[in-house]
């Protein structure tokens, strides 16, 4: 007779960050060490997030993924490396209801089934490795009933993508770039939750949804082999500036956390360019989104709105507050009215998502 089956499934979902002191390079490939401290703040994971489902069964013949909806490929050396951890601190597992019991040992043998879903455009520059690989390895981390805490499983979420260790932690998140071997010591701890500065606004402009043609991977390669500026960052630049910009979180300070923010987007976009050959993430509309910014922070005297762009051509725009917020979208929706062929043709603000995206 056959034996009863059963299937295990846990279910995440975890929001994207983005970097306002940005990560641009690394000091190891394969463990995925970065050449600087990097912070980031993590969005409401009621707008960009991922979904990811687990599933554990003695009926799966083999361990599959499937990323909006279409099969991948799990052979990769992230995912493996990503797999390999969560299950080395697997632990047992009783559910009596269900009937299944699993002794530490069984992870060894039993295959996974693992299907996510964005509910943002994929490689485009909106952190999808970041919201990805934390969703993936947290979910794992319940499934697989592993006692580690949120710092510790962002240690392997990074070996998934630098990026996705910010992600496990909502409110600003520091990357510590540790100074380990085996980079045990890099790893993400949470500077202030996200009730610390509640007034400010997101506002994500989506300039364009389609997938970059550098993936952030190759293009940070690139930037380390080739761009001096590059060096220079890492080692004069981001310390001083990782300094600041917590201060200017702690205080709430705008004006500082504009300056910095916008500087180092900036700066992350010189050294691309700085690359050979260079990588142009942005674009002539984020080029403009810019100009209407500084423009606008310069006769206001005093900052209103900080802009940040990742390695893509869309635009994170962080107000102040609701009413800098709202003039903000009313500038932009002047400046790039969705009647016209205008290609910004999508926002993302706060509840809210108007206008299609025909990107
Ligand atoms: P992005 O700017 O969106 O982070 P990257 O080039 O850094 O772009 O990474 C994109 C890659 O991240 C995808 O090709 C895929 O391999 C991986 N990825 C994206 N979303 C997920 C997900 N939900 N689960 C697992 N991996 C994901
Ligand atoms: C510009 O984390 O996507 O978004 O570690 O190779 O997966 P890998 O790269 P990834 O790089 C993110 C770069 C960035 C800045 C940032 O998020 O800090
Ligand atoms: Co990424």
């Amino acid at each position: 007779m056959a034996e009863k089956t059963w299937v295990r499934m846990v279910t995440a979902q975890t929001p994207t960050n983005i970097a306002v002191i940005k990560y641009w390079g690394k000091r190891d490939e394969t463990l995925i060490l970065p050449v600087n401290d990097s912070i980031s703040v993590t969005l409401d994971p009621a707008h960009l997030c991922t979904t990811t489902t687990v599933a554990v069964s003695p009926s799966f013949d083999q361990d599959r993924m499937w990323l909006n909806g279409k099969e991948i490929s799990l052979s990769g050396g992230r995912y493996q490396n990503c797999l390999r951890e969560i299950r080395a601190r697997a632990c047992a597992v009783e559910d009596k209801e269900k009937g299944i019991k699993i002794a530490k040992k069984d992870w060894e043998k039993l295959h996974l089934h693992v299907a996510s879903y964005n509910n943002f455009p994929t490689a485009a520059g909106l952190a999808s490795s970041a919201a990805g690989f934390a969703c993936l390895v947290f979910a794992l981390a319940k499934l697989m009933n592993a006692k580690e805490d949120n710092s510790e499983l962002s240690a392997i979420a990074r070996q998934g993508s630098g990026s996705a260790c910010r992600s496990l932690f909502g409110g600003f998140v520091k990357w510590i770039m540790g100074k380990a071997e085996d980079g045990s010591d890099s790893l993400a701890v949470q500077l202030v939750d996200e009730k610390h500065w509640d007034e400010l606004v997101i506002i994500i402009a989506v300039v364009s949804s389609r997938q970059k043609e550098t993936s952030s991977t190759t293009g940070m390669r690139d930037s380390v082999e080739t761009s001096l500026l590059l060096q220079h960052r890492a080692k004069e630049v981001v310390p001083k500036r990782i300094k600041q910009m917590e201060e200017a979180i702690k205080n709430r300070d705008f004006g500082s956390f504009a300056q910095l923010s916008c500087a180092d987007s900036n700066q992350f976009h010189a050294v691309c360019l700085d690359t050979c050959p260079p990588i142009f993430y942005m674009n002539d509309t984020s080029h403009r989104i810019i100009s209407c910014v500084e423009k606008w922070n310069c006769s206001e005297g005093t900052p209103q709105v900080a802009y940040t762009f990742d390695a893509g051509p869309n635009a994170v725009l962080i107000a102040h507050n609701r009413k800098a917020a709202t003039q903000l979208m009313q500038k932009l929706l002047f400046c790039f009215p969705p009647s016209s062929d205008a290609d910004l043709n999508s926002y993302v603000i706060g509840d809210k998502s108007i206008l299609k995206d025909a990107g």
